[in-house]
């Protein structure tokens, strides 16, 4: 699974051969510019998810239900998700948190949205979690990771996030539930992995969590272009006469004689 935003990171997603497309909250972080996901809205995630199903992908579509679309109740909670299906095409949808989600899934699946869960570092609760940190790290806090993953697949869920978990803990997860895990910083024996479309092909600069590899290096790349063109357009070299379009002989003549070569 890898996340998308709009058309181009769609075609990305799709040409690459990502099976799930994920039109997540980090859309804040690395489109808009917030400092974490919790200015995101419910029409944020529509228009964004609208734009990746219009390039439709082959990839199943995911919209993250963004903070407190889905906290205020279960009816808040059917409607912005139906809004993300409807609205924004997708396919389904994920929510943050483990136990404390179950009448959240439940009524989701009532009205036929197929949920995806997410446990472990759930970036909504930065401020309850004091940070972005790894979960799960002593017995007790690993014990309930493992609850939640058993309590929300036991409710529905058809896929489980485990973000920011020890790798021997996200694996005794992954064997103990019995839908595919997909992992970001979670170590290689999830069933799947995720990553931030932005930060796989580099167009985030700057440290990076442990977890994220840059495939590739397209800020600095882009930045070299940018600065080719700017180059180019100072000293003449663009656009050349190929660049260009031609009137005709005749109008070309006209013109000189009319107004001067
Ligand atoms: O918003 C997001 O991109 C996510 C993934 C990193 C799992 O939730």
């Amino acid at each position: 699974m890898v996340t998308a935003y709009d058309v181009p990171t769609a075609k990305m997603a799709d040409a690459g051969g990502a099976d799930l497309i994920l039109v997540g909250d980090s859309l804040g972080m690395v489109v808009l510019g917030y400092e974490s996901t919790l200015q995101v809205t419910v029409d944020d995630v529509v228009h964004h998810a609208a734009a990746v199903t219009r390039a439709r992908p082959r990839a199943l579509v995911v919209g993250d239900m963004p903070w407190l679309s889905y906290h205020t109740g279960v009816r808040d909670a059917v409607i912005n998700a139906g809004r993300l299906i409807a609205e924004g095409g997708c396919h389904a949808v994920k929510i943050e948190g483990g136990r404390k989600r179950l009448a959240v899934i439940e009524a989701l699946l009532d009205a036929e949205i197929p949920v995806m869960g997410h446990i472990g570092l759930t970036p909504q609760s930065v401020h309850q979690m004091g940070g972005f940190k790894v979960q799960g790290k002593d017995l007790a806090a690993a014990e309930r990771l493992l609850h939640d993953a058993k309590a929300v697949t036991a409710a529905g869920v058809f896929s489980l996030v485990l973000e920011g978990i020890p790798r021997h803990l996200a694996s005794l997860i992954t064997r103990s539930v019995d839908v595919p895990t997909i992992g970001i910083g979670a170590g290689p024996e999830c069933d799947g992995q995720v990553l931030v479309i932005h930060d796989l092909l580099g167009l985030t600069t700057g440290a990076a969590p442990k977890f994220v590899r840059r495939f590739a290096h397209m800020a600095d790349d882009g930045g070299a272009a940018v600065a080719a063109y700017c180059d180019a357009v100072r000293s003449g070299a663009f656009p050349s006469d190929d660049e260009s379009y031609h009137e005709s002989e005749a109008l070309r003549s006209e013109l000189a004689e009319r107004f001067g070569s």
